[in-house]
């Protein structure tokens, strides 16, 4: 009787499943998907670079997106070639690598991480987004959220930096930003998760390296911000570069259809990397072009990148029976939807005359510059030497006072030099400039003219020194392993210090440095990481104490870069080290071989980073105290709710990141010794204390553990709540 009746309610689900209606996006793919031809559907399959170049493709069918075309008029010739002279009138998708801002550029993303402000991410995205789909741009390949722990890999520059937490954060603030609340919008841009996976973990931080990362790291550090990703509604997703174990990904079904798509039920389209497929052969993983198509195309790529290997070779697979149409099927559905998504059919061409009609628009530029503003971290400043109220003249000097190119960053193919207000032009309102290059680049060897820095500074009050690395040394392709200033840099600030007038170092660049010798030799350092457009009006309001700098290291910065990868969430080891230990100075000579008492350090540069992740400083001082918790003991569905008193112990007004990380004591396997959970940016006026919280459910501390499943584990939890990751006193609770 129970069995007929399970069979009767199996039917009756069958049936009202089969009955419901279906999604009318859906319909009309499967409608628009039952006339194509084979070829018609690879060609869907095929993005292409440039415009008029590419509306032979498109007549034909055979060019589902193209890229790097940013001129509406182009796109909209290809746009037309696609709906009117193709048989079924598909349009095309236009793509760009919209980074960090179109026209009016937004501080690289690092910097944008180190703002710890969501809010202002999401917003910059939708601005970027505003910019680019004028021109006819409905895609970017943006967020880049791959963790990345080693400064000396270029692309840091791209992403949030080493935190799952903020990483995940930032990302899906991007993705809500870039698509807005309403993918059919004009100004909407779809948001593409890359580069999945481990990609930032490249060996040696060298970039397009091999990573080694077993399922549970992979699951527990590099998956979750694309799952965030995928959560917040990102309708694509790159493959990366790399390959894993000798997989690269993109041929790793596992990664594709098994997590992707069966475990995260993502439906939006996989893209590859550019030519990620054909590389598969320099991996010695595909032996041909046509290998490769079909080992990307069975692992679960939608479209290929540049390598031409579906366009070449899919109808040929079928034939053999190597690939099956009904796979071909999954990845043009994949991008018939998202282009229905986008609101391609009903409004496939942009228009023309409204082209750049909000580019660095007063409220896209009054955002950038706040982002530059909170991206700002204050590493030092001796004697409150800033800001610099009472001083009427500064000496400016360095490479990147005045070099409106590289402030923008990596990856700005479209901000134009001439919109940038570099630190001259912005100080100059506030302060009497004696402005010296005395560097010619951030490459300039020469000491020749360090002379001048003397006879300058004899008639300013303080000296500014803008000095890091030009846009081309961060990015892709572009690691270094040696991370201090370049050319005669630090001899700059070096000669600064050396006229005793005070010393501030204003460092732009893609990644964090390794300035621990050039700190000794200032006043005041500012991390200002590549700024954007608006970089010198936020420094001009930093200097000059309008605004109060409350930026945070988004990345542990080291002292050396041999200390790579060094981040803070790591876990203990068993020796960890307690800040005792024997430096190579102190070891007698002829010491004799012993590991006793011996510890994780190096016996050069020490036992910790320069400075701790989630690290910064203020014109004021802030405390954090009384962190209460609710209870001590919680059960798996319940919520930890934290209580803390944040003060303003300083004179000025300022804006603190009251940070929250836990940790697991004992687990099946070893946890970070803490982890970021929330973070939260809190406005105090001078004297001011408030008492705020935090909520943190239970259930977000769950981990893949020893039997690889996700799960919260009982037992004793540490928590903090501090302004880095380096200090407070821990608060003990348990999870029943
Ligand atoms: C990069 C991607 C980028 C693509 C398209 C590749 O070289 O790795 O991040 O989106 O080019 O420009």
């Amino acid at each position: 009787m129970r069995k007929l009746f399970n069979i009767a309610l199996g039917l009756l689900c069958l049936c009202a499943a089969s009955c419901a209606p279906k999604d009318p996006i859906e319909k009309k793919v499967d409608d628009l998907l039952s006339k194509m031809t084979l070829r018609e559907k690879i060609g869907q399959m095929n993005q292409l670079s440039g415009g008029y170049s590419s509306i032979e493709a498109a007549a034909k069918g055979e060019c589902g997106s193209i890229l790097n075309c940013v001129d509406p008029v182009e796109i909209n010739a290809v746009q037309k070639a696609a709906v009117e002279q193709s048989r079924l009138g598909i349009p095309v998708i236009a793509s760009r690598d919209v980074i960090h801002g179109f026209h009016t550029v937004f501080p690289i993303p690092l910097g944008q991480a180190a703002t710890f402000d969501p809010e202002l991410v999401e917003k910059g995205a939708r601005i970027a987004a505003i910019e680019a789909t004028s021109y006819g741009i409905k895609w970017t390949f943006s967020p880049m959220l791959d963790i990345a722990r080693d400064s000396r890999w270029g692309r840091v520059a791209e992403g949030s930096g080493e935190d799952v937490y903020l990483d995940a954060t930032m990302g899906a603030a991007m993705v809500r930003g870039y698509q807005g609340a309403d993918t059919q919008d004009p100004t909407s841009m779809a948001a593409c998760i890359k580069h999945f996976v481990g990609y930032g973990a490249a060996e040696g931080g060298r970039d397009y390296n091999g990573v080694s990362i077993p399922e549970r790291s992979l699951r527990n550090t590099y998956l979750p911000a694309f799952k965030a990703g995928v959560d917040a509604g990102a309708l694509t997703l790159m493959t990366s570069f790399n390959e894993n174990d000798g997989i690269p990904s993109t041929g790793n079904k596992w990664l594709l259809t098994d997590v992707l798509r069966n475990e995260w039920g993502f439906d939006g389209m996989v893209v590859t990397d550019w030519n990620s497929a054909g590389e598969m052969i320099a991996h010695g993983f595909a032996k041909d072009l046509k290998h490769s198509a079909e080992l990307s195309l069975n692992a679960g790529v939608d479209m290929d990148m540049m390598s031409f290997g579906f366009i070449a070779h899919l109808e040929e697979l079928v034939k053999e029976g190597k690939v099956s149409e009904k796979d071909i099927d999954r990845a043009v559905r994949n991008i018939l939807r998202l282009k229905f998504r986008m609101g391609l059919f009903e409004n496939p061409y942009v228009d023309e005359q409204k082209a750049g009609a909000m580019d660095y628009a007063p409220e896209h530029l009054a955002a950038a510059k706040q982002a530059a503003l909170e991206s700002a971290i204050l590493l030092k400043n001796d004697e409150n030497i800033l800001p610099l109220t009472n001083k009427k003249t500064i000496l400016l000097c360095g490479p990147l006072a005045d070099n409106p190119y590289d402030q923008m960053g990596t990856w700005t193919f479209d901000g134009q030099k001439e919109h940038t207000v570099t630190p001259l032009a912005a100080l100059q309102k506030d302060f009497n400039v004696i402005y010296e290059p005395v560097l010619a680049s951030t490459r300039d060897l020469s000491t020749a003219n360090l002379g001048k820095v003397r006879a300058a500074a004899s008639r300013a009050d303080a000296v500014v020194v803008v000095v890091g690395e030009e846009a081309i040394m961060s990015g892709e392709a572009h690691s270094m392993s040696d991370l201090r200033l370049k050319g005669a840099q630090s001899q700059l600030i070096e000669a600064a210090r050396q006229t005793g007038k005070p010393v501030v170092a204003v460092i732009m660049a893609g990644r964090e440095l390794t300035i621990g010798g050039d700190l000794k030799n200032c006043d005041a350092m500012l991390y200002c990481f590549h700024p954007g457009t608006m970089g010198g009006e936020a420094l001009a309001d930093l200097l000059t104490g309008r605004e109060t700098p409350s930026g945070k290291l988004p990345m542990t910065m080291l002292v050396e870069a041999g200390q790579a990868p060094f981040y803070y969430n790591h876990n203990r080891g068993g020796r960890p080290c307690n800040g005792t230990e024997t430096l190579l100075a102190d070891i007698p000579l002829q010491a004799g071989q012993t590991s006793l008492g011996n510890t994780t350090y190096y016996l050069d540069s020490g036992y910790g980073p320069l400075f701790p992740f989630g690290y910064g400083l203020s014109y004021t001082e802030f405390e954090i105290k009384n962190v209460k918790l609710d209870k001590n003991s919680y059960g798996k569905d319940e919520t930890v709710k934290i209580s803390y008193d944040i003060a303003n112990v300083g004179k000025v007004k300022g804006t603190e990141v009251a940070q929250l990380y836990v940790h697991d004591v004992v687990g099946s396997v070893a946890r970070p010794v803490k982890e970021l959970k929330r973070f939260a940016r809190v406005t105090l006026e001078p004297g001011e204390t408030k008492t705020l919280t935090f909520e943190l459910p239970v259930a977000e501390l769950a981990f893949y553990g020893l039997d690889m499943t996700c799960k919260v584990e009982s037992g004793d939890f540490k928590l903090w709540v501090s302004n880095d990751s380096a200090s407070g006193e821990p608060v003990d609770f348990e999870v029943r």
